[in-house]
């Protein structure tokens, strides 16, 4: 279970401070699937990394399984990151180094026993779930926008994670594209994982159990 209470965070910088999150209380079951929506700026992608544990909040606790994640080391949350959660980043933060493949594999390589075998099947069969077997050796500069944000679904499915994380997963890619993507994100879902999804369409939105609407960083009904 993913739980925030009264979770605050602001954001400094040089001339003015933005209140990014105010008191923001919600909980998420195992296994659940929820979209986050609400306008641009109303504090989605803060939200989703605080419950990605890429950030701390100001005030206000987050618990995950029941433990607080406050106070804990970075080392021991990027541990806990790395065996739970699977995140698909907004602007996707791919390796410009790693071609596709190696990209993929990026979060197995902290999975103790998982040989470079193994994991370069399970790269190829995620990069062949999001369509993109041709270009495994391209690098992401040599690809589409559309391209790089499967790269970045496949690199967050590969590891099978208990908790997915997806900010908008879909915004770069066609009906159809984005359709599929949405297909991997509930075969997540069917096989136990809790996923968050954040979407500005009403569409993708519709597949999740629940929708949270957020608005100037505080949770609207
Ligand atoms: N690193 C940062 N430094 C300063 N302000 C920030 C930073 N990140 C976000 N903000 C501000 O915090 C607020 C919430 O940002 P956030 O990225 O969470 O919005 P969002 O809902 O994801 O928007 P979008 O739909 O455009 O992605 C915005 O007003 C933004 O300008
Ligand atoms: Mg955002």
């Amino acid at each position: 279970m993913i739980q925030l209470n009264n979770v605050t965070k602001s954001y400094h910088t040089e001339r003015i401070e933005t209140l990014a999150l105010d008191a923001v209380t919600l909980s998420i079951a195992d296994g659940e699937f929820v979209a986050i929506m609400g306008p641009s700026g109303c504090g989605k992608t803060t939200l989703l990394n605080l419950m990605g544990l890429l950030d701390t909040p100001d005030a206000g606790e987050l618990l995950l399984d029941d433990q607080s994640i406050g106070g804990q080391s970075d080392r021991k949350l990027s541990r806990l990151r790395n065996r739970k959660i699977g995140f698909v980043f907004q602007s996707f933060h791919l390796v410009q180094d790693l071609n596709v493949v190696d990209n993929v594999e990026v979060p197995l390589l902290y999975r103790p026993g998982v040989s470079g075998r193994e994991r370069r099947r399970l790269a190829r069969e995620a990069l062949d779930q999001v369509g993109l077997s041709s270009r495994i050796f391209h690098f992401p500069n040599q690809l589409s926008g559309g391209q790089q944000q499967r790269v970045a679904v496949a690199r967050a499915i590969v590891g099978a994670p208990q908790i997915l994380l997806a900010d908008e997963p879909t915004g770069n890619l066609d009906s159809r594209m984005g359709d599929e993507i949405m297909d991997l994100l509930k075969q997540r879902h069917d096989a136990g994982s809790t996923v968050v999804m954040v979407t500005h369409d009403q569409r993708m939105a519709d597949c999740a159990d629940r929708t949270v609407r957020l608005f100037d960083g505080r949770q609207v009904q």
